[in-house]
């Protein structure tokens, strides 16, 4: 293989800039040829490449975002706009493709491996909530925004005794409120894998006022129902509280990556080029206990996710 591609599609994630230049250096190490696709597979149907040198992807280590840009496709979820990938990449005589995404993203790299093209995945997306891999780039980032937004925030709320209801992203998954939430020291975690009643919520600040506190952080995971303004309804017909509500959104999205992301994008990076480079094709990289590993794309999507319950008991004592 000497000629390859990289795309970011989905959701963007901080560290999708650090992994194109993971894999653009790393197909240089290899003597292979790298272009790189604007605007996810939307762009692969429309021709939109252009190469790519250790020069143009000097100083965007970084930079949150992508380079690249992206997109979420319907065209090609239809067999024609696939076919139409494929022709574009052989019309530029590209034998591998680099996928930076969550798992919609996999899904099409899967297709374009079944139509004869090599692939393999970088798992990019907040929200950590692909099973086979314990953190996804862009999730450590988001953590500490979220991190710093709570150290804010925790100054107004104690000011005027409040109880404060800060919901982030992450769609089904509730690793990111999981993980700020312990980390920000909220008195209340909503994920959308442990159910929680309201009378619950109300006892704990009821029962944290006893002693002294003034002021209370819930930290809600998108995928609760009703979300933060729910919670907030629900909490309000159970007593006479002042609540305030945050929606993070994008925000967490954006920023510079982390130390932890931007290291772990150059192993992905590598690692994910090596495989190209070995003729590996319908692979996806991932982390656990610290390793980089890979593993077949319905293999890895059809793990169950597993939730912390252990972090999420010890965060809630
Ligand atoms: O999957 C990443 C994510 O940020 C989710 O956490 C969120 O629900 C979704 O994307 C938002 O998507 P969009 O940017 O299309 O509004």
């Amino acid at each position: 293989m000497n000629k390859i591609c990289v795309l970011t599609s989905g959701g963007d994630s901080p560290g999708m800039n650090a992994a194109i230049r993971a894999v653009v250096r790393s197909a240089e190490y290899y003597n292979m040829q790298v272009m790189g696709v604007e605007r996810g597979y939307q762009g692969l149907m429309e021709n939109k490449f252009r190469p790519l040198k250790s020069i143009d992807v000097a100083n965007i280590i970084h930079l949150g975002g992508t380079i690249l840009r992206s997109a979420r496709s319907d065209e090609f979820r239809t067999a024609d706009g696939r076919e139409k990938a494929v022709q574009s990449l052989k019309r530029h005589k590209i034998q591998g493709l680099v996928v930076i995404g969550g798992d919609g993203s996999f899904n099409g790299a899967k297709s374009l491996s079944e139509m004869g093209i090599a692939t393999v995945g970088i798992p990019g997306t907040i929200d950590n909530d692909l099973p086979y891999t314990e953190y996804t780039l862009g999730f450590d980032t988001a953590c500490n925004t979220i991190i710093d937004a709570i150290n804010k925030v925790r100054d107004t709320m104690e000011s005027h005794e409040r109880v404060m209801i800060l919901e982030v992203m992450g769609r089904h998954c509730g690793d990111l409120a999981l993980h700020a939430g312990v980390a920000g020291g909220a008195q209340a975690i909503l994920v959308p894998e442990v159910p929680i009643s309201t009378k619950k919520l109300v006892d704990i600040i009821i029962k944290g006022r006893d002693f002294g506190r003034r002021s209370f952080l819930m930290v809600v995971a998108e995928g609760v129902s009703g979300g933060a303004e729910g919670v907030k309804q629900e909490i309000k017909e159970l007593g006479d509280f002042s609540v305030r509500t945050i929606i993070l959104g994008h925000i967490q999205r954006g920023g510079s990556p982390s130390t932890v992301d931007r290291i772990l994008a150059t192993r992905f990076g590598y690692h994910a080029v090596s495989l190209l480079k070995n003729g590996q094709t319908n692979r996806i990289v991932g982390i656990k206990r610290n390793k980089i590993f890979d593993i077949d794309i319905v293999e890895g999507l059809s793990q169950k996710k597993i939730f912390d319950t252990e972090l999420y008991e010890i965060g809630s004592l």
